[in-house]
């Protein structure tokens, strides 16, 4: 069983407007007892009203084992998610989530970070400078968000032991406060790691610009919110073959590889089914796969030896699978 599918029961405490369309829940053990404990950038999967699952990101500090915080985006256009977590989660409610999970950590080493957050993106990094402010380890922390109200955790920011090393900046602000992105990094030396979160193009615009000023990938650390591009139209059929009894399974060009193993009678544990929890991740044994999702490591995908079926695809003929 992986840790996604190990269920904690949570009982909300407290639900409170953050900025426009971002309220904060606090989660806690209901007989008041200690959490599994965390480290800065973990999330857990939440089981929303209506059955989705969706990953938050714990936002508060690492140290503290009596509650979880999570400040969740209502997304107008989302799947309702995010909208069932504004609407139909209240105080007192109890809610399933699995234990945290870290894909994003803080590398040990010490080194100076730069944290850069885009809107709901600044959820585990507030925590990573909770984290790096305890160690006493040099860090900055750049929050863009629009504008000012959709702006989540100015008063804790301002009122923070590291408020001198935060740096707010919105889009409808006078352009001196503007995030340059160019600018900053050029500023800052290349022995920096660079932890960014936020929405895909303001990642695509931070890791390209880093990329393109040298630096190396392996101090560049992400973390995505949002699903991954599951389909096109040019998506095409192609076989999976199961390793451990040699059975052919065809995946149709509108069906995921989860879809077809299931309609076959194969399952694979999922949870999102967007790419990012990492919960069906699967061996891969031959073949190339398509990659589509936003939890492998640049270095994963191209080493081929795993992948994620409830969006990637192929791009040889047949891919054999470690099931
Ligand atoms: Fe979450 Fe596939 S189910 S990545």
């Amino acid at each position: 069983m992986t840790d996604s599918l190990v269920c904690l029961q949570l009982r909300v405490a407290r639900k409170e407007r953050l900025a426009q369309d971002i309220a904060l829940f606090e989660l806690v053990a209901p007989d008041g007892g200690a959490l599994p404990l965390f480290s800065a950038g973990a999330h857990i999967d939440v089981t929303t009203p209506g059955g989705y699952i969706r990953q938050y990101s714990l936002c508060n500090d690492p140290a503290e084992s009596h509650r979880y915080q999570i400040a969740v985006l209502r997304d107008a256009q989302g799947r309702g998610g995010s909208r069932a977590m504004h609407d139909a989660v209240n105080v007192g409610d109890i809610v399933a989530a699995s234990v945290p999970r870290n894909h994003f950590p803080l590398i040990p080493q010490v080194h100076t970070a730069l944290l850069l957050a885009g809107g709901i993106g600044i959820t585990p990094l507030i925590s990573m400078a909770e984290r790096l402010s305890a160690i006493r380890q040099p860090f900055s922390l750049h929050y863009v968000a629009r504008s000012i109200d959709r702006m989540a955790f100015r008063d804790r920011l301002a009122q923070s032991s590291y408020a001198d090393k935060v740096f707010l900046h919105v889009d409808d602000g006078p352009p001196e406060q503007r995030l340059d992105i160019a600018g900053l990094l050029q500023a800052v030396h290349t022995d920096v790691h660079i932890y960014v979160c936020g929405p895909q193009g303001f990642m695509d615009a931070v890791l390209s610009t880093a990329q393109r000023y040298g630096w190396p990938q392996a101090q560049l650390h992400h973390e995505f919110f949002g699903a991954a591009p599951t389909r096109t139209d040019a998506d095409s059929s192609f076989d999976v073959q199961l390793a451990s009894s040699g059975r052919v399974i065809r995946v149709a060009a509108d069906q995921t590889v989860t879809q077809a193993l299931a309609t076959a009678g194969v399952v694979v544990p999922t949870s999102c089914e967007q790419g990012v929890c990492g919960t069906c991740l699967t061996g891969v044994l031959n073949g190339e796969p398509d990659h589509r999702d936003l939890y492998l490591t640049a270095e994963e995908q191209a080493a081929n030896r795993q992948f994620i079926p409830c969006c990637s695809r192929a791009r040889s003929a047949r891919l054999v699978l470690d099931l």
